[in-house]
């Protein structure tokens, strides 16, 4: 096919070449963004008297008709086409003719595809900013439920300190709002627009390149044309959020996994998000939880794809960078799956507060209970955590637990001891006396339920 930068060469390429090159199968996804911008170059090339009136109004037309029978599939993207700025053009010069080879006036493909860019992925930020709230919203749903639940917090994943299973969720919601935070911020610098650099060195026409932006809704222009084409940092500082906040889905994941299995069976999963084993009748695999840990490596991938593609590349564009697409397309894709995934995931699951109280008896997690209540009995900390230490040994050695281990046997170890003792190793006074900000009790978890809720907006 002939090309429409055919001048200086016949624009005669070779099939394999064009396949090679051409990014309409994975870039057609941005036709709207395409069309959109092409609409706001017209009516700024107007406005600056660089196109008349008469063209822009035409080309305005031809690309809404264009935008309409994409979106009805009455015009069919040509996947021999090189690009979807290239489709469109094209469509729009058979449909109206001459005035359809005026509008690249003033623009590059360079400056165009890093627009599209940015008008497309501010686009998935805003729906993974959305999708994450909605996963914020049915994790607090859940810790709402167990504020007095109790289950063994873990350090080394030994039963450490007792927690409330709403404190052990509500720190993954911490996690959620940092990634909101992350996107929103990443997205400022992405809200900036780089039409009007052109092909690399600017411009000749008079043009307005504010006057552009503020029509598609960018907050401010790129300073710099040479910048305004080669930048991807957005794309790198997008998947960067992304593969954070899959890492963060990855150890909730890794969490329900073990949760979910008969060693621990703290939860049960819906059967809804849950496999079964082809030979295996008594199985129930977390395969969901399993895809979204294991995704997180690939999405990791694509954000190694783009720091490799740019580290080298010389200033201004250079065709590598159309690698950047189907890395930066495929996390946004994935993590969307992940976040959609999770949140049935966790607003389906079954609670077994049974099993979580049951293993937080076991263990000894209130031996620093036990430390506290000497110290607080005067003795200094390092005593009182090694006569906890001969007492532990010596439960375990009868087989029992610091709540059934009589009086006279802790005096033998301190004189200190009294009756209330019990009350000090009771696992609930134990959570509840945790009381520092940010600690697992009643009243702090509420506190950190209040902030969940502001930040991850009401119930939907
Ligand atoms: N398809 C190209 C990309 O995605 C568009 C920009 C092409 N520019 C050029 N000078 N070849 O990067």
């Amino acid at each position: 096919m002939a090309k429409m930068w055919a001048g200086l060469t016949s624009g005669e390429t070779s099939k394999i070449a064009d396949d090679f090159n051409s990014s309409i199968s994975f870039d057609c996804r941005m036709y709207e963004q395409d069309i959109k911008g092409s609409m706001a170059h017209a009516a700024m090339l107007s406005a600056r008297g660089i196109l008349s009136e008469e063209d822009a109004a035409s080309i305005t037309e031809g690309l809404a008709g264009i935008l309409k029978d994409l979106k009805d599939g009455t015009l069919k993207i040509d996947p021999a086409a090189e690009d979807i700025h290239m489709f469109v053009e094209q469509v729009l010069t058979e449909r109206i003719g001459d005035a359809g080879k005026k509008l690249h006036t003033a623009r590059s493909r360079n400056d165009q595809v890093a627009l599209d860019l940015r008008m497309y992925l501010r686009e998935q930020i805003d729906e993974i900013m959305e999708k994450i709230r909605k996963l914020g919203r049915a994790v607090t749903g859940v810790a709402q439920k167990h504020t007095a639940s109790i289950m063994p917090g873990y350090t080394h994943l030994q039963r450490a300190q007792p927690v409330t299973f709403a404190h052990h969720l509500l720190a993954y919601a911490m996690m959620l709002t940092r990634d909101l935070d992350r996107f929103s911020d990443c997205r400022k610098r992405m809200n900036i627009s780089p039409i009007g650099s052109c092909a690399l060195a600017g411009t000749t026409y008079d043009t307005d390149r504010e006057m552009e932006a503020a029509s598609l809704g960018f907050d401010g222009i790129t300073l710099n044309s040479m910048d305004g084409v080669s930048d991807r940092d957005f794309c790198v500082e997008l998947l960067n959020c992304i593969a954070i906040l899959m890492m963060h889905l990855s150890r909730f994941s890794e969490e329900i996994i073990l949760w979910s299995s008969w060693e621990f069976k703290y939860i049960e999963l819906s059967s809804d998000y849950t496999t079964g084993s082809s030979i295996m009748p008594q199985k129930k695999n977390s395969d969901m939880a399993e895809l979204v840990r294991g995704k997180t490596g690939r999405v990791y991938g694509d954000l190694m794809t783009l720091l490799t593609m740019l580290k080298g590349l010389p200033l201004a564009y250079n065709k590598d960078m159309q690698e950047d697409k189907e890395a930066v397309f495929d996390a946004v894709d994935t993590v969307k799956m992940c976040l959609d995934v999770f949140e049935g995931m966790i607003s389906t699951m079954t609670v077994l507060t049974k099993r979580m109280r049951e293993a937080a008896g076991k263990g000894f997690i209130n031996a620093t209970d036990l430390a506290d209540y000497l110290v607080k009995k005067g003795l200094p900390f390092r005593d009182a955590y090694k006569i906890s230490g001969g007492i532990v040994r010596e439960c375990m050695a009868q087989g029992t637990v610091l709540e059934q281990f009589p009086l006279v046997a802790y005096r033998r170890f301190s004189p200190l001891f009294e009756e209330d003792v019990f009350e000090a190793i009771d696992l609930a006074a134990c959570v509840e006396r945790r009381i520092s900000k940010g600690g697992p009790s009643e009243a702090s978890v509420q506190q950190q339920l209040e902030i969940a809720e502001r930040i991850f907006g009401g119930k939907k």
